[in-house]
C-alpha cells in the first residue's frame, strides 16, 4: 500500500484528511516503534462510538454480577445461577457470550475454591458455606462485548481464603493502575506478580487477559506475571482489553480437566480471580465493566 499523504483521507474511515485525523497519532507510534516497542495493528483500536457500545455491554455485564450477588447463597446450584444469568441477560437485550463459545455449554463460568477458571455450571455443584466462588460473565450487547468477573464469599470463609480473595482484588487494582497511553503493557504483570509473591501467593501463567470489543478474545495478550526484560507491546489510546489475574495459594501450575474446560490448581489449593474490561484513554484508562 502507498504511504498516506497528509491530504489523503484518513485510514480510519472518519472522512477527515489524514493530517487532521490520525497523522499525529501515527507519527507518535513511529517514535515508539524506533525505541523498540511492539506496535499492534491499528485495526484493534476502538473509536469513541464503539467504546460507547462496549461501555453499554459492560454496564449490563456489571448489572448481571450485581444480580448474582443477590442470588448466590449456600445451597444454590451453579446451574441455577447460570439460568439466572442467561434469563437476566436476554431480558435486558443481551446475549451471554460464553453460551456455545467454542462449545462451552453454559452462559457463564463458575469456579469454586481450587477451580482456577472456566468452571462449568452444573446441577450437581452446590455452593457451600465457606466457599470462595468466581462468577465470570461476558455479555454481548448490540454486537459488542464486555467481560468481567468477581469473587463471592459464601457464609463464613476462612481467614486464609479471605486473604487470597482480597489480594487477588488488589492484584487487579495494581494492574489497572499501570495502564496509561504509551506505557508498556508488560508493566501490568511486572507490578502484579511481585505483590502476589510478597503475600505468599503465585500468579497463573497458562491463562491471560485479552483484547476484547468486536470479538471475545483478540490481541493484545495481557500476561499477569513479570517479564521485565521485554520492552513488549505499547499501550495506545483506544485499545480495549481485560486484566484478570488468577492468584493461587500454592503453585501457579494448573491442571486442565478432561471435560475440555475446567482448570484447577496443580496442588488443589485455592485460587481467586477478579476481572475488568478497560479502555486506554488519552490520559489513563476507563473501566468499562
Ligand atoms: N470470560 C472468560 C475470560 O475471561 C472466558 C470464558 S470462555 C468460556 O476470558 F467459554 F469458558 F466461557
Ligand atoms: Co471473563
Ligand atoms: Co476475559
Amino acid at each position: 500500500m502507498r504511504k498516506l499523504e497528509p491530504n489523503d483521507p484518513c485510514w480510519c474511515g472518519s472522512g477527515k484528511k489524514y493530517k487532521k485525523c490520525h497523522w499525529l497519532h501515527d507519527c507518535e507510534l513511529d517514535k515508539y516503534r524506533r525505541e523498540g516497542f511492539k506496535i499492534l495493528p491499528s485495526a484493534i483500536l476502538y473509536s469513541a462510538e464503539e467504546i460507547e457500545k462496549i461501555r453499554k455491554a459492560g454496564a449490563l455485564n456489571h448489572a448481571i454480577l450485581d444480580m448474582v450477588q443477590n442470588e448466590i447463597t449456600e445451597g444454590v446450584t451453579t446451574e441455577h445461577l447460570d439460568n439466572l444469568v442467561r434469563e437476566f441477560t436476554y431480558d435486558h437485550g443481551g446475549i451471554p457470550a460464553c453460551l456455545n463459545y467454542e462449545g462451552f455449554p453454559k452462559s457463564c463460568c463458575i469456579s469454586i475454591n481450587e477451580v482456577v477458571c472456566h468452571g462449568i455450571p452444573s446441577p450437581n455443584t452446590v455452593v457451600k458455606n465457606g466457599d470462595i466462588v468466581n462468577v465470570d460473565c461476558t455479555t454481548i450487547l448490540d454486537g459488542y462485548y464486555g467481560d468481567s468477573s468477581r469473587m463471592y464469599c459464601i457464609g463464613e470463609v476462612s481467614p486464609a481464603a479471605q486473604k487470597l480473595v482480597d489480594v487477588a482484588k488488589e492484584c487487579l487494582e495494581i494492574g489497572l493502575r499501570q495502564v496509561k497511553p504509551y506505557g508498556r503493557l508488560n508493566d501490568i504483570g511486572d507490578a502484579i506478580e511481585p505483590f502476589a509473591k510478597e503475600n505468599g501467593f503465585s500468579i497463573v501463567r497458562d491463562l491471560c487477559g485479552h483484547g476484547i470489543g468486536r470479538t471475545f478474545h483478540d490481541e493484545p495478550e495481557v500476561v499477569h506475571y513479570a517479564q521485565t526484560r521485554q520492552r513488549g507491546v505499547l499501550m495506545v489510546p483506544g485499545m480495549v482489553f481485560t486484566i484478570e489475574p488468577m492468584v493461587n495459594e500454592g503453585t501457579w501450575k494448573c491442571k486442565f480437566l478432561r471435560d475440555g474446560w475446567t482448570v484447577i490448581t496443580g496442588d488443589k489449593k485455592l485460587s481467586a480471580q477478579w476481572e475488568h474490561t478497560l479502555v486506554v484513554t488519552e490520559t489513563g484508562y476507563e473501566i468499562l465493566t
